[in-house]
């Protein structure tokens, strides 16, 4: 494998990896290549438990995207553009102020911040009667949801999603002891209400996972349905619905956050780390009940959000319209970029994120491996058969177009016209 990586790479544009480059970033990638690639046995060459970890956790791998030094990073749905310099200013001020109190604990209550993001939601999704005690944050909506999970998974209790979904529910499940289930989509994406309503009945969840847009599909759930879920099992299961990708969605769709005052069952999470260009700096939030809120407090570690995530957060919070003034074209982008791949002859679904699920090929892992060739790193994630990309600059695109053109005509029968059928769509 590394000689194959050698031979095949040396030329490869692969930004900062060129012949004379530093020899332990070879080295890096090689052993990167070597354990991280997606085909690789799960259980690499851990040697056998000799300590008393918990058994299901002895041949996992920690989760994550491989993050190889490339030219066109298009695998986990970052923002492309940094912050504007002038959020940049204000973040650096903040923190230069906040550092000389760095003797101190944090804020653990960071009341101000909360305000600020229900204020924000007000302005994005119209949503109405939030208060700071409706919200609460963490270390990117990936802390949130493990809060969630402490507070409302656990032994004995049960969590629900919809496969293909975001990968990391499941670790979730198995950090907090919570068995994991999961329901199934149609051949679109989409969830059946009635099948997904007896799905929640028939697993007796108490935790239903909703990610809204999904990641890997890209596909929005409509709120009628997160509203009959709601309704139907209040008094059994929390609905989580994980808008991430929310500030994508088309202009006019509205938020599930616009149901909190007919369900006290129901939670949102949101991010920074999207639309707001601000993965880096890790802060994660939530709106729900104040009831449920107090719950997510009582399970959190003392001072869990730091001084300086805080004060991060809050100067770019400031200038949200700043922060997202490139949304709009993303948006775009997206679309185009979801007609060309329509053009290639791709399927496609629509998708209100930023990031686009397409496919579907022979091997999915040979032209994931043949853009790598070629600089360009996308993520092999969600159905068989499919590859998930991040919607980049338009430099970026242009390059990954190019770039997946190339691996499509290098390999005939890379591309399987015949689409997925029901059952097939599991990730
Ligand atoms: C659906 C979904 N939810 C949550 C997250 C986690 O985001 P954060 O950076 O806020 O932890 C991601 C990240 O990719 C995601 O795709």
């Amino acid at each position: 494998m590394r000689q194959w990586l050698v031979s095949h790479l040396v030329s490869a544009p692969l930004g900062c990896l060129e012949p004379g480059c530093k020899s332990d970033v070879w080295v890096d990638l090689l052993d990167w290549w070597s354990v991280a690639s997606p085909n690789d046995d799960l259980s690499w060459d851990r040697p056998a438990a000799r300590l008393p970890v918990r058994p299901e956790l002895a041949a996992a791998r920690p989760y994550g995207a491989p993050q190889p030094p490339v030219a066109v990073p298009l695998n986990v749905n970052e923002n492309p553009y940094s912050p504007p310099t002038q959020v940049v200013r204000a973040i650096s001020k903040q923190i230069e102020q906040a550092a000389t109190q760095l003797n101190r604990y944090p804020d653990r209550d960071f009341t101000q911040l909360r305000q600020a993001l229900a204020a924000y939601l007000a302005k994005e999704s119209q949503a109405t009667g939030l208060a700071a005690d409706n919200i609460w944050a963490a270390n990117g909506s990936n802390e949130v949801m493990l809060h969630i999970f402490q507070a409302f998974g656990g032994p004995g209790r049960t969590a629900l999603s919809f496969d293909p979904t975001y990968s990391m529910y499941p670790e979730y499940a198995r950090n907090t002891y919570t068995a994991w289930a999961t329901g199934d989509r149609r051949p679109d994406f989409s969830i059946d209400p009635s099948a997904g309503i007896g799905q929640i009945k028939q697993t007796g969840a108490s935790l239903v996972l909703l990610a809204s847009p999904n990641n890997p599909t890209g596909t929005a759930v409509p709120l009628s349905l997160v509203d009959q879920m709601c309704a139907e099992s209040a008094g059994q299961a929390l609905i989580v619905v994980d808008e991430a990708y929310a500030e994508f969605r088309p202009p006019g769709m509205p938020s599930a956050l616009s149901l909190l005052g007919r369900h006290n069952n129901l939670v949102v999470t949101r991010t920074m780390s999207k639309a707001f260009a601000l993965a880096g700096a890790r802060l994660g939030y939530a709106a729900g009940s104040a009831e449920l809120i107090g719950y997510l407090r009582t399970v959190r570690l003392p001072y869990h959000l730091s001084t300086l995530t805080q004060v991060a957060a809050s100067a770019a919070l400031a200038q949200a319209d700043l922060m997202l003034a490139r949304v709009a074209e993303l948006r775009q982008s997206r679309d185009q970029l979801r007609a060309t791949l329509l053009g290639l002859g791709l399927a496609c679904p629509d998708s209100a994120a930023n990031f686009l699920l397409f496919g579907h090929f022979e091997s999915a892992d040979l032209v994931w491996r043949d853009l790598l060739d070629q600089g360009v790193l996308v993520r092999q994630v969600g159905p068989p058969g499919y590859l998930r990309v991040s919607v980049g600059s338009p430099d970026q695109n242009r390059r990954f177009v190019q770039a997946l053109t190339k691996a499509i005509d290098k390999m005939p029968g890379a591309l399987a016209l015949e689409p997925p059928q029901e059952g097939e769509i599991r990730s």
